[in-house]
This record gives C-alpha cells, structure tokens and sequence, in this order.
C-alpha cells in the first residue's frame, strides 16, 4: 500500500480484518519488518489516541519514531502558493514537505478542516501536497474530510462484538457547543458502506452529509432509527450544506444518548470515537455502562495502525 487516505486504499475488508485480528493475537510477531525505518507524525492538530496509538503501532513494528507538532516549536508554514510571504509565516509548506520526506521513510499527517471553505476542505489540499511533494507514502491521521485509522478501528471493533452477521448500526449526529469536522461521520459512513450491514444515519435537519454517505438510509426521528440497533455510533458534526457550512445549528440535548434512547435498541453497544462531551453527546450513565464499548474501540486505534503501517512497510 503506498498512501492510505480513504477504504479504497485497504483493499477488501474481510481480509483487513482477518489481518487485523491476527496481528492483535501477537502485535510484536512484524517487530523486524521496521528496523531502521523512521515514521515522521506530523500533527497540525491536536490529539491524545492517534498520537499515542500510531506511535505504539510503529514501535510494535520495531521503527523509529519523529513527532512534529507544527504549531509548536516549528516556523509557521505558509500553505496556500502565490502568497507574499511578508506576514508571520516564515516557511512555506512546499519546501518543508520535501524536507521532512528527507528524513523519514513513512509520513502521517494529521490536519483538520478549517471549516471555513468548503471547497478548499473537501480538496484536502494540505494531505494532497504532503502525498505530491514528499516522495514517501503518506497516511492520514484524519484529514479534512476522513479518518480512515479511526474507522477501520469502529470496524474491527463491531466485528469483535458483533452477535448477528449483519448486525444494524446507527450513526447519530449529537450536540456540541463547538463546530466539528465531518471527517469522523463521512469516512464511517463510507466504512459502512463498503460492509453488508444494515446501516442507518439519524441527524436533525440541516446537518445532512456529503456523499460519503452513499445508499444509508437517513431517518431524521432519532427514536425511530435507534428501534432494534445493535451499535450506536454517536458523533456530532456541523453543517455540511450551504450556505451554513462549518455552522453549529443546534446544540438541542433532546438528541444526547442517554438510557433511555438505548432502550429502544437491541441491547446496543455504545460506541464514540473519543473525546467526547458527556452529557451532551452522552450521559454518563450510558458511557459508563456495561455495553459501552469506547474503551476496546479506542484500544484497537493501535490495531488499525499497525495494519496500515505494516502493508506500508512491506511495499517500501
Ligand atoms: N479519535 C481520535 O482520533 O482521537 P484523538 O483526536 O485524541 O487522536
């Protein structure tokens, strides 16, 4: 695998899973295929799970590891090209990107939507120049518009706990104070999509996503999408659709899972891909409930990224 940006890139996932669940039977059994390979994470954003679990990942592996926090302790980097440069940014990315390729083998790069313009996020101009002008593979550690490590770790996660073959999901859109990225919901989406389950998305009006989301029933009565679920999926995202993207148009706690939205599922697992707001996405009471799984899924962040390391190793 050279890039790893979106599912297409993992080929069929029952033989990512398969993989998957073999290297979490004995995560050190790879720990050659990394000597004297260099992972350089590079983070325009914040993060506690990615960081730490792509690092594991990578150490699992027996490679070195490079972190970068770009607004930290680094020139401020100029990104857009055509720009005089006569304001604080002292760098611009199209010479940084080639230099950081000098010094390691395997990229990841971390970098949000700005929520701003949607044409530029939806381009994922910032992964886009790291995979043109670094001359490594490049990984996603959530870009724009997905984040493929997180959901090929939801994947993993259903497959373990999952009790029925096709068993029914339902991603439901829940209130935050801040604006979101879509990236989380989107690639979910498209994760789902490319399995046989039944897949149901529930959001307030207004909050309908991009196309990632492909044949997902949509049910705009969160009550009604939860009847009979197996997992809920909760996660918030603002607007997508104009004129009101990146906008947080409701912060209505009617929509917080709490018990008694679970009630009305199969005896669901609860999923979130954390951090989360309690009491506003969830209450503590479901999170810290027995069929919460936000634990186990946060463990296998570290599965997901030594699969996508491993076949990025293999193919150097
Ligand atoms: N879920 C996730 O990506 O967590 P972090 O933002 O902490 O990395």
């Amino acid at each position: 695998m050279r890039n790893f940006t979106n599912v297409s890139d993992i080929g069929p996932l029952d033989i990512a899973v398969k993989e998957a669940l073999k290297v979490k039977s004995d995560r050190f059994a790879y720990s050659a295929l990394g000597k004297n390979r260099t992972l350089m994470m590079i983070f325009f954003n914040s993060s506690l799970r990615t960081r730490l679990s792509t690092q594991k990942a990578a150490m699992n592996l027996g490679m070195n590891v490079i972190v970068l926090d770009v607004n930290q302790g680094t020139w401020k980097l100029e990104t857009e090209r055509g720009v005089i440069m006569d304001g604080d940014k002292a760098e611009h990315l199209l010479e940084a990107i080639p230099v950081m390729g000098c010094y390691c083998d395997i990229i990841g790069v971390r970098s949000f939507a700005g929520l701003n313009d949607k044409t530029e996020d939806y381009e994922e101009r910032v992964i886009n120049q790291f995979i043109k002008y670094s001359g490594r593979p490049v990984f996603s550690m959530e870009a724009a518009t997905r984040h493929p490590l997180q959901s090929f770790a939801d994947l993993i996660t259903i497959e373990e706990f999952k009790t029925k073959p096709r068993p029914k999901v339902v991603m439901t859109w829940a209130p935050h104070p801040r604006a979101l990225p879509q990236a989380v919901p989107n690639s979910f989406a498209e994760w789902m999509n490319a399995t046989d389950y039944e897949f149901v998305i529930t959001h307030p009006h207004g909050y309908e996503l991009d196309s990632f989301i492909g044949n997902a029933r949509v049910e705009y009565d969160q009550r009604k999408a939860l009847e009979g679920a197996d997992f809920v999926y909760a996660k918030n995202w603002a607007a997508y659709t104009d004129p009101n993207y990146g906008k947080v148009l409701s912060t209505d706690r009617a929509w917080t899972v709490d018990s008694e939205k679970m009630a009305l599922t199969d005896n669901a697992f609860f999923m979130h891909c954390l951090p989360v707001r309690r009491n506003m996405i969830v209450t503590d009471e479901v999170i810290e409930s027995e069929r919460s799984i936000v634990i186990p899924e946060a463990a296998n962040r570290e599965i997901s990224a030594q699969v996508v390391l491993k076949r990025m190793l293999e193919s150097l």
